[in-house]
């Protein structure tokens, strides 16, 4: 089981990687934590770094999520290399292997928000998010991007495309005919990415959430 919680940290470690703080030093000098809506993802680049560093950023949290599962299929490798010819026992491996691959999943959403690095502060794993649900069921992570892309295009607020991807991930999941692992993945990680977004909550309730490509120096 060390074995296990190693792979687990190293996804967490993967999602830890502070993308879009790093951003804001280099290019700006400045931290993002005390910036915008004071998250350190890709929306908060964009509203205070500008268009290039917001897609690379986007670009590399996203690849974090598609990294993590990638790597846990390599570390835990029982759950694509076992066949059904194989005995009972290795069918608990194989078991144990989808487990081990969507914790990691939730492991690198945990390491994106919660950086051991930004004193566990973060982005609200959108865009790592996406990149899970990708590398997982590719449909699935296409359908969530694709509500995404519209409710920003209709309504230009990100955070409510964002949640509504979640909500959009979690409901496929639920109608269509996925392992539980997979499932409680999405769900856990949804809510996630939801509770994330408490603030932005509060704001799209009260009226004064952003809209993209209005300068909100203040929105907290
Ligand atoms: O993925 C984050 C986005 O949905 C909202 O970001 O900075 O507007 O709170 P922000």
């Amino acid at each position: 089981w060390m074995m296990g919680v190693a792979g687990l940290a190293i996804a967490y470690l993967i999602g830890a990687t502070p993308t879009g703080y790093l951003a804001g030093k280099l290019l700006k000098g400045i931290d993002l934590r005390e910036h915008g809506s004071k998250s350190t993802g890709a929306t908060n680049v964009l509203r205070t770094l500008g268009k290039g560093a917001a897609l690379v950023v986007l670009l590399v949290d996203v690849l974090k999520g598609v990294a993590a599962i990638a790597f846990a299929r390599w570390f835990y490798p029982w759950f694509y290399s076992l066949s059904y010819d194989m005995p009972p026992s290795a069918y608990d491996l194989q078991r144990w292997g989808a487990w081990a691959i969507c914790l990691a999943g939730l492991a690198v959403l945990l390491g994106h928000g919660r950086s051991i690095w930004l004193g566990f502060k973060g982005g609200k794993s959108a865009a790592t998010g996406l990149g899970v649900l990708l590398a997982m069921s590719w449909p699935v992570g296409l359908a969530a991007a694709a509500v995404f892309g519209l409710v920003l295009a209709v309504f230009r607020i990100v955070s409510l495309g964002s949640m509504l991807a979640a909500v959009t991930a979690i409901a496929l999941v639920c109608s269509l005919e996925q392992p539980l692992p997979y499932r409680l993945l999405v769900i856990a990680g949804g809510v996630y990415v939801i509770v994330r977004h408490r603030a932005n909550i509060h704001r799209l309730l009260a009226g004064t959430e952003p809209r993209l490509g209005k300068k909100s120096p203040d929105a907290g």
